[in-house]
């Protein structure tokens, strides 16, 4: 178990497990570091997104850390403004503009705008059959956006990345989407920092001597859900990741198990109805 384990998507491309999310991390120096640092550190994915502002340090950080663009794992995503056929077609050259790179290994929809996701969700489709992202995918679609989606789609989404962590287990998404063969991504898994003192979360780890944000993201690894945790610190980014040194036993993963509270620290997808 590492790091570098992936999941198979349904077109057969190899998605790391694990990645550094990095909403709200700075353009220049911050996310520059933590991209870095995350490389370093073993990460092999990264996840980023045209409404975070911050693609051209995510390609610096890239590049500084000396890895073979095919060894590494670009997500990126559609912002709001930009959806609709030929914006997103326009969006995505500026994205690889600003990353860098002549491919992405994932393109998403950020959100589910009512009025546009079907026309956007062609793009992607033309995008991914020119070649230029690996895996095509949305984000925070409820299984309604789905069916709608699907009525007129080619290709099946291959990713719904979903705000997901134990008072927000999303059962109903994930059930659905393993009928689909849609992997599921974890968003915000340590609820933005919001879980990270926890009570029962916090008596669960001591006994492995684990930290928090540790219990949480390896209930997502032995749920086999992907994750991508966000932090901008050297030190943090390294705990994040040691996770492959001890395992959840049974009951503790059901006790997890049985914190949700369908309690959102983000965005309720169903309040974008348009932009
Ligand atoms: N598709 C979407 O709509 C969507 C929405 C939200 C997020 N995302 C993606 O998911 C990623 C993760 O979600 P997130 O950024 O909301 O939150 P998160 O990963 O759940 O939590 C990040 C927060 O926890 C802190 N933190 C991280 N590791 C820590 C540790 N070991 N000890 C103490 N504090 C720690 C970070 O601070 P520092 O950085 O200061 O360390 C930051 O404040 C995002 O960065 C983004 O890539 C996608």
């Amino acid at each position: 178990m590492s790091l570098t384990e992936t999941t198979t998507l349904a077109n057969g491309v190899e998605m790391p497990r694990f990645g550094l999310g990095v909403w709200q991390a700075e353009d220049g120096e911050e996310v520059i570091h933590a991209v870095k640092w995350a490389l370093e550190a073993g990460y092999r994915a990264i996840d980023t997104a045209a409404a975070y502002q911050n693609e051209e340090g995510v390609g610096e950080g890239i590049r500084q850390s000396g890895i073979s663009r095919e060894d590494l794992f670009i997500t990126t995503k559609v912002a709001n403004r930009d959806q609709g056929y030929d914006e997103t077609i326009a969006a995505f050259d500026k994205s690889l503009e600003r990353l860098g790179t002549d491919y992405v290994d994932l393109y998403l929809i950020h959100w589910p705008i009512a009025s546009s996701f079907v026309d956007t969700w062609k793009a992607l489709e033309k995008i991914y059959t020119d070649g230029r992202a690996k895996a095509i995918g949305v984000c925070n679609f409820h299984p309604h956006h789905l069916d709608t989606l699907l009525k007129s789609a080619e290709i099946v989404p291959m990713v719904n990345q979903i705000e997901l962590h134990p008072l927000l287990s999303q059962k109903e998404v994930r059930d659905y989407c393993a009928k689909k063969n849609i992997a599921v991504e974890a968003y915000s898994p340590l609820g933005s920092g919001g879980l990270l003192q926890n009570k029962q979360l916090e008596a669960i780890g001591e006994k492995y001597g684990k930290s928090v944000a540790q219990v949480l993201l390896r209930w997502d690894w032995q749920l086999g859900i992907i994750t991508i945790p966000k932090s901008v610190h050297q030190n943090r980014i390294k705990e994040n990741a040691d996770i492959f040194d001890f395992a959840l036993a049974a009951e503790d993963m059901a006790l997890i198990n049985a914190m949700n509270k369908d309690e959102r620290f983000g965005w309720n997808p169903n309040r974008f109805d348009d932009k």
